[in-house]
């Protein structure tokens, strides 16, 4: 029979990993509280119209990344592309949020159908958080602090900042005008995508990764140079609580996002050594977005980080692991009832056992133990059955020594228990 290969795109995430990966989540676990935010699920799948009304209809993702299907009953659902609108939609759907503003934090799997690299999968993780309820900088720089604490925390301190604005439905479209005159005269040079996205929605040539479109976006006007008053006040704010936490930044005019729902503030967290796909994280202020999904008008900011692109830079295995304490060798079914009730104590515990096969001779059973890692085995067979006393075996010293049945369980809590220790 044929091997089923995994999907293009989709990885298993293998033991080798994953007490790495639990050690990133269990420090944003961690962190992300005490910064005041509060854990949110939401379902992996949603109704297709969430998105498209989210993140704008001309954008890549709504265009030709969506895992998109029929479900049973007819209605149109997505596989979520991001986590932002869904933690929206469950605002909005929560009975009784009276006091703002709210802060939530998630993790999970988002799906997009790109072209897999380094980086970028189809299916990706993100670690993400929001808040609902204020409008200020000082909430942007919020989030923002946060973001440059959980990766100093996980020993990555080399990122680079880059923020914009992307002004307000006040100042957009006059910059959009001027932007429109800028491209005008390029117009026949862009990608045939530009070219598109020069009528419907010209922000989104500035976002370009075509090397002739990112020449002729680098010399564009930037919104930044043309925000209404509250937004450049709104960009002061933001500035001036990066200096006074010392996060350092740089401003890049052309930073526009993937998706249609931001306004002012724009930012992405970028580390060099991760190469082409060098956004760690990223996010921004989206003030339209809960009106746009149904609610009143609230503004909102957030950000989140893409978990493989963390993980590409997590390098030292810092979780710890399980020590492997006592390997169980019985020699024959009697033995291996008898020790099974042990085996389950001692795990539940906290000690890290395994039992061999009663069927499996005690050589193999020792270089099985040996090459685990075990430091210490239990030998019981037939003998040690009728003397009423098991063998203890060192693996370092090659050691043994009689441990009597009457009190065994007391006796093996004592050596390998947390108290006692070996
Ligand atoms: P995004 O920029 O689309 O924003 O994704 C955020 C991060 O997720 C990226 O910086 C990257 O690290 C990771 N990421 C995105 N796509 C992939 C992929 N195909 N493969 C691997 N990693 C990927 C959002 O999703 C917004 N919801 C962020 C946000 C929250 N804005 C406001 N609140």
């Amino acid at each position: 029979m044929q091997k089923i290969p995994a999907l293009k795109g989709f990885h298993d995430l293998l033991p080798s990993r994953a007490r790495t990966w639990r050690w990133v989540e269990g420090v944003a676990h961690e962190i992300f509280p005490s910064f005041g935010f509060s854990y949110i699920s939401t379902p992996i799948l949603e109704r297709s119209e969430l998105f498209t009304r989210s993140l704008g209809t001309i954008t890549d993702i709504v265009e030709k990344e969506m895992y998109t299907f029929e479900d049973w009953d007819g209605k149109k659902v997505s596989l979520r592309p991001e986590g932002t609108a869904s933690v929206v939609r469950a605002y909005l759907s929560a009975d009784g949020v009276t006091t703002h503003p709210v802060k939530y934090y998630y993790m999970g799997p988002m799906f997009r159908h790109e072209r897999p690299q380094a980086g970028r999968l189809r299916q990706f993780h993100q670690i993400g958080a929001e808040i609902l309820g204020e409008g200020g900088g000082r909430q942007d720089v919020e989030l923002l602090s946060l973001l440059s604490h959980f990766l100093q925390k996980l020993g990555i301190p080399d990122g680079i900042l880059e923020i914009n604005s992307l002004g307000c439905s006040l100042c957009r479209p006059p910059y959009r005008n001027r932007l429109l005159t800028y491209l005008q005269p390029f117009l026949s040079q862009l990608c045939e995508d530009c070219q598109r996205r020069y009528h419907a929605n010209p922000l989104r040539v500035l976002d370009c990764k075509q090397e002739h479109c990112v020449e002729i976006a680098f010399k564009a006007p930037g919104q930044v140079d043309h925000l209404c008053l509250p937004c450049g006040d709104h960009f002061k704010e933001v500035e001036g609580g990066l200096h006074l936490l010392s996060i350092p930044y740089r401003i890049r005019p052309s930073l526009v996002r993937g998706l249609d729902y931001y306004t002012k503030t724009a930012f992405e967290w970028t580390i060099n050594r991760l190469g082409a796909q060098s956004a760690v994280a990223a996010g921004g202020r989206y003030d339209g977005l809960i009106e746009e999904l149904g609610g009143a008008s609230t503004p909102a900011v957030g950000f989140a980080i893409g978990m493989e692109r963390l993980m590409q830079l997590v390098t030292e295995d810092h979780a710890p692991s399980r020590f492997p304490l006592l390997y169980i060798a019985p020699l024959g079914k009697s033995a291996a009832d008898y020790l099974t009730p042990l085996l389950f104590l001692l795990r539940t515990k906290g000690i890290y056992c395994e039992m061999g096969d009663d069927r499996t001779p005690l050589k193999h059973l020792l270089k099985r133990a040996d090459r685990i890692g075990f430091l210490n085995v239990l030998i019981v067979g037939e003998a040690e059955m009728n003397r009423g006393a098991a063998i203890l075996r060192n693996m370092k010293t090659q050691c043994q020594e009689n441990v009597l049945f009457l009190g065994l369980e007391e006796t093996l809590l004592k050596c390998f228990g947390a108290e006692g220790g070996i």
